[in-house]
């Protein structure tokens, strides 16, 4: 969640490419940020502040004010210890002699600090993180040699960490270590990187090295070298990352969460079309066989925040198409409840960034117990694609916004792959239906484009109802699914409350919170329970709720007899339309955020990759 970038340089002054770095991971944590940089005649100089990465650039006038082509550089998401310029990193052991930047939890820190603290050492901050750049400084002076000394740390400490850290006895080497929380090596042309994400490197960067947990990282300018936790060298793969540097700059557009909800059509075809060959879904990626489809007893769908929808969404849809039951449980919970997880259960993982702490230990819990582990993933070499036993991408691109769009949406694209795949091996799908479920995705992007070819109602209703304090998402099947993830889309960024409820038990008590006035986005995009849905709408007028409805083109004409507002989209196969009923929901929230002034890109609080329990 916070973001780490470190860079040895040859000649490049290493303060603005930390800040062009941090600067694209900022998504990642941004309440407070800091540098340092070491120089041979200015030694260690370190700059920190609270706020946005655009105060810290102040503060170092664009990183002219710190000499050097060696440093490392942090933007804080705040676990411990509340986000001033203190408690910012980088963190500096007593003597000044090291520095230090983090991301994770160390646990037994406080007994740690106590420790230090009985032998004299004096702390700055509140923080877990400066606890590790005082035992550093501690070994170090024990051994003189900083590799053996972030060993030592590493045995002592319990927790997760991405480190990065310099020593001013080290003039050209950045020391890096990692375990739960991600972290990569990249190697560039004018000297060398560690970071928390490809985002940051991806400009100088494209040879990539990505850590495993446990493993120590001396970075050079001209070398990388990998250690084992018994200080042993590793060979590492390279991976060169093929992502488009313009992916994750804003190209003109006001913000990123706009650009990527309009790149949607993009993602989904480039998710889906490698993998329809005449007229059938082939996964060269995943290795699922008929016999093993056989043996499945029970299917969990495992994420947190909008991938946990959009695994709500594939429960409905593979539930239908497979005749097995499917439990979506929240990777927070899933990994605590005992889970009842054998050979025959398969496990399916979903992601957008690949690191989420709590989806990556309900996969490894999953393992644990025996099950077979599948994971649906925007990040290539994430390490929750690197641990499950197989792994789908979603060729989503970059990214920066946090609340997703496209990430989202490639997920569904995604789930109903591999569902529809499943039900064909299983023969649980009628030749008829495979067909026309398949020929309908393929023009889901096509269908998306025209939806968002106009979509000034959508805008309009955004700037009639953005004033309301309460809102209410209601919907059936699936469009009570696709609801979930609309209302967390309006709270996120708009900070208006809102609940997402299964219309038929509005009823029985949250009709009580309806009175005149109240908005409620109802959701009647679902052909086989459109007249249900149609009931639940005629209920909350008679309570003098203003409806604003969403639905197909083919039901407008219905649907406006009784809503106040219908934004429509184009008619698709049940099964799919949820992929373009979310497109207005996700509109809804941008604009009505645009209209209260929130910031749309960063809201408060949030961090996108949630790397931390
Ligand atoms: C955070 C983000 C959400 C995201 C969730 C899961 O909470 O703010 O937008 O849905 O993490 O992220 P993941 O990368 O695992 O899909």
């Amino acid at each position: 969640m916070c973001g780490i970038i470190g860079f040895a340089g040859r000649q490049d002054q290493a303060a603005p490419i930390l800040l062009d770095g941090l600067e694209r991971m900022e998504y990642r944590g941004y309440d407070s940020a800091g540098i340092a940089v070491r120089s041979e005649t200015r030694g260690l100089q370190v700059r920190k502040t609270k706020g946005r990465l655009r105060a810290l650039s102040d503060l170092t006038r664009g990183g002219a004010d710190l000499e050097g082509v060696l440093g490392i550089g942090h933007t804080r998401w705040a676990t411990h210890g509340e986000p001033n310029d203190v408690n910012a990193h980088p963190h500096v052991s007593e003597n000044g002699s090291i520095a230090l930047v983090h991301n994770g939890i160390i646990e037994n820190y406080l007994e740690l600090k106590e420790h230090l603290m009985k032998l004299g050492v004096n702390f700055a901050s509140d923080t877990d993180s400066e606890v590790v750049a005082q035992l550093l400084e501690y070994h170090y002076n024990e051994c003189h040699n900083m590799l053996e000394a972030v060993g030592r740390v590493l045995r002592r400490i319990e927790g997760s960490y991405a480190f990065g850290i310099v020593c001013s006895d080290y003039p050209n080497a950045l020391i890096a270590a990692r375990k739960d929380s991600p972290l990569i090596l990249g190697k560039g042309e004018n000297g060398n990187f560690i970071a928390s994400d490809v985002t940051a490197i991806i400009k100088y960067a494209r040879d990539v090295i990505y850590m495993e947990d446990g493993e120590i990282a001396v970075v050079t300018p001209n070398s990388i070298d990998v250690f084992d936790d018994e200080l042993i060298p590793v060979d590492k793969k390279h991976n060169i990352v093929d992502w488009d540097v313009s992916a994750a700059e804003k190209g003109g557009y006001a913000h990123f969460m706009f650009k990527e909800i309009l790149e949607q059509p993009e993602a989904i075809r480039k998710t889906i079309s490698p993998r329809i060959r005449d007229g059938r879904i082939v996964l060269d990626d995943i290795t699922l066989t008929t016999e093993y489809a056989r043996k499945i007893s029970r299917i969990y769908m495992v994420a947190c925040g909008s991938a946990y929808h959009a695994g709500i969404v594939g429960k409905y849809v593979w539930e239908q198409l497979l005749r097995r039951p499917v439990e979506v449980v929240l990777a927070s919970e899933f990994r605590y409840s005992e889970p009842l997880v054998d050979g025959n259960t398969l496990v399916i993982t979903i992601s957008q960034s690949g690191e989420t702490l709590d989806t990556m230990a309900a996969l490894r819990e999953a393992k644990r117990l025996g099950g077979r582990t599948l994971a649906i993933c925007n990040v290539v070499g994430s390490s929750i694609a690197r641990e499950a036993d197989d792994v789908l991408y979603t060729w989503a691109g970059p990214e920066i916004a946090v609340a997703t769009s496209k990430g989202y949406s490639t997920q569904l694209a995604a789930l109903d792959l591999v569902g529809l795949y499943l039900a064909d091996l299983l023969g649980t799908v009628e030749q008829s239906e495979y067909d026309a479920v398949l020929a309908e995705l393929q023009i889901l992007p096509e269908k998306m484009e025209r939806y968002l070819k106009d979509f000034q109602d959508t805008q309009y209703f955004a700037s009639r109802y953005f004033n309301h304090n309460s809102v209410f998402y209601i919907g059936r099947n699936l469009d009570y699914a696709m609801g979930l993830e609309g209302s967390l889309k309006l709270k996120e960024i708009s900070y208006i409350h809102s609940e997402a409820y299964a219309s038929g038990e509005l009823k029985h008590g949250t009709i009580s919170l309806i009175e005149p006035g109240t908005l409620v986005v109802a959701l009647g995009t679902y052909g086989p329970l459109f007249d249900k849905a149609m009931s639940n709408v005629v209920e909350v007028k008679a309570r003098g709720a203003e409806v604003l409805a969403v639905t197909t083109e083919g039901f407008r004409e219905k649907m406006a007899k009784t809503a106040d507002a219908v934004v429509a989209v184009p008619d698709t196969h049940p099964i799919l339309q949820p992929s373009l009923g979310i497109v207005p929901l996700q509109l809804f929230a941008y604009y009505v955020a645009l209209q209260r002034g929130c910031d749309i890109d960063k809201p408060r609080n949030l961090a996108k990759s949630v790397t931390v329990e």
